[in-house]
């Protein structure tokens, strides 16, 4: 590898692959990924519109990029800069009028035209815009994973929303809903496996509304893939993330009581507890058939660990919306849960809407909510104490001599280890409950060989 590729990655999961991605379309014309800004020949920035002021935050952290550029120049070197991901999406050629650092602005479906845009850039000096939608040319384009080192993987099946939520972005920046054919996911899957990869993440904005081709013109719900994907010799553990509630069908719950491999760990965001806040976040079901939802779901698989993404403080939320909400959680009890501060999003629907929230009711309703999340969180991991559960070892603890994996659950656990685990998956006492992890011993005695 001639040149240097420093990529920094925003966001959700998605942007982690496709951060891989791009470095595997590199890779080919001689790009190597460094930790460094400093040298690079160039450096992505792979943003993420979903959280408050992300524009802001790109345009200042190209202001500490601008003078790495400036050396590298006066050393008689060259440093490309490129904005891609959802910012870019979002924002398109405003980014290279408000920082001329930059010399490529493109989309999350334009990953796989890398080589020829760089090429662009390096011939017109910069000014390469292209946030364009092909997506169904992006997965038939882009190289299969050489990235992978790990022994979890995430694997974009699906992009795109079509439920235009009055407060998401998604639908803007990663366009209508797409799903890829069965054959690219099962080869990509079958790759990373080769590749030592034990555990898949299914990725897709809204996973469980995926619709792909499958063997002939039949079309393949998520349900059906996952059954499929279960079959590959070696791949122990299957995930997905994020589900709609909506898109969440008899038959994909089933699978979570028939197939051993989909682990029982469910992220099933709600948003909120109140029908009149789900109404006016356009979400398309009452707090009660979430309610009924999850009941079916813990029937089907009674253990399953449950997570979810709340939002407080959306326009016209009053106290009383706010205790549907913690009644919501009481009744629901989730392992783990993500909470935001409702904040207007340019273009969104919410932005338009009348009521909007003081600041200082945000702020103490988050407290109020987060606090509640947290005890649960700390009562499901105490709940694990004294079980034996199977760990998938991913890699070394912090401290000398421990090992870290994850429990089916998601929880990470460390034990101590005189082997190396990595890649094993071993069943493990669990002796204590942190707040956010667990500790275990190993439950058979280490092989020594
Ligand atoms: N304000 C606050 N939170 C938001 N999210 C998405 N858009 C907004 C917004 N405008 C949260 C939702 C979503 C998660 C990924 O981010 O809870 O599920
Ligand atoms: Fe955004 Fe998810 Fe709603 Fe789609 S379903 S609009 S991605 S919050």
């Amino acid at each position: 590898m001639s040149k240097k590729l420093f990529i920094k990655t925003y966001g959700c999961q998605m942007n982690v692959y496709d951060s891989e991605r791009m470095t595997d379309v590199l890779a080919p014309i001689g790009y190597g990924v460094t930790e460094d800004p400093d040298d690079a020949d160039l450096v992505i920035l792979n943003t993420c519109h979903i959280r408050e002021k992300a524009a802001e935050k790109v345009y200042s952290e190209l202001g500490r990029i601008r003078p790495l550029k400036e050396q590298k120049q006066s050393n008689g070197g060259r440093m490309l800069v490129a904005v891609a991901g959802c910012v870019a999406q979002a924002e398109g050629a405003e980014i290279m009028r408000r920082a001329p650092v930059v010399d490529m602005v493109f989309g999350p479906q334009t990953y796989h035209r890398l080589p020829e845009l760089v090429a662009r850039a390096v011939r017109d000096g910069g000014g390469v815009l292209d946030t364009d939608f092909p997506v169904e040319d992006k997965f038939d384009h882009l190289p299969e994973p050489t990235s992978q080192t790990g022994v979890t993987a995430f694997l974009t099946i699906q992009e795109g929303c079509d439920k235009f939520c009055s407060f998401c972005v998604v639908p803007y920046t990663r366009g209508a809903e797409f799903s890829r054919d069965v054959a690219s996911i099962e080869k990509e899957a079958r790759a990373l496996v080769a590749a030592g990869v034990r555990e898949i993440t299914l990725l897709g904005q809204n996973v469980n509304a995926y619709r792909g081709q499958g063997p002939g013109d039949s079309s393949w719900s998520l349900a059906q893939l996952l059954t499929h994907l279960a079959k590959i010799d070696g791949l122990d553990r299957l995930r997905y993330t994020t589900s709609h509630p909506r898109d969440m069908t008899d038959e994909l719950i089933a699978v979570h009581r028939d197939v051993p491999q989909v682990m029982p760990y469910l992220h099933l965001p709600v948003q909120s507890g109140s029908d009149r806040i789900l109404d006016a976040m356009n979400r398309g079901h009452s707090a009660d058939e979430y309610r009924r939802l999850v009941d079916k779901i813990r029937m089907a698989r009674p253990d399953i660990a449950l997570s979810s993404d709340f939002i407080v403080g959306f326009p016209g939320e009053t106290d009383r919306d706010f205790e549907e909400t913690l009644r919501l959680i009481r009744d629901v009890t989730y392992s783990q849960a993500f909470s935001f501060k409702y904040s207007e999003r340019p273009g969104t629907p919410g932005t338009a809407l009348p009521q909007q929230i003081e600041e200082h009711v945000k702020a103490e309703r988050l407290t109020e909510l987060q606090k509640l999340l947290n005890e649960q969180q700390i009562a499901f991991n105490q709940a694990c104490v004294g079980a034996k559960l199977p760990v998938l070892f991913e890699g070394k603890g912090r401290k000398p001599g421990q090992s870290i994996g994850r429990s089916p659950y998601l929880q990470p656990v460390h034990v101590a280890a005189k082997n190396d685990l990595f890649g094993e998956i071993r069943d493990t006492q669990v002796v204590a409950a942190l707040s956010n992890s667990l500790s275990g011993t190993l439950c058979t005695s280490e092989v020594t060989s």
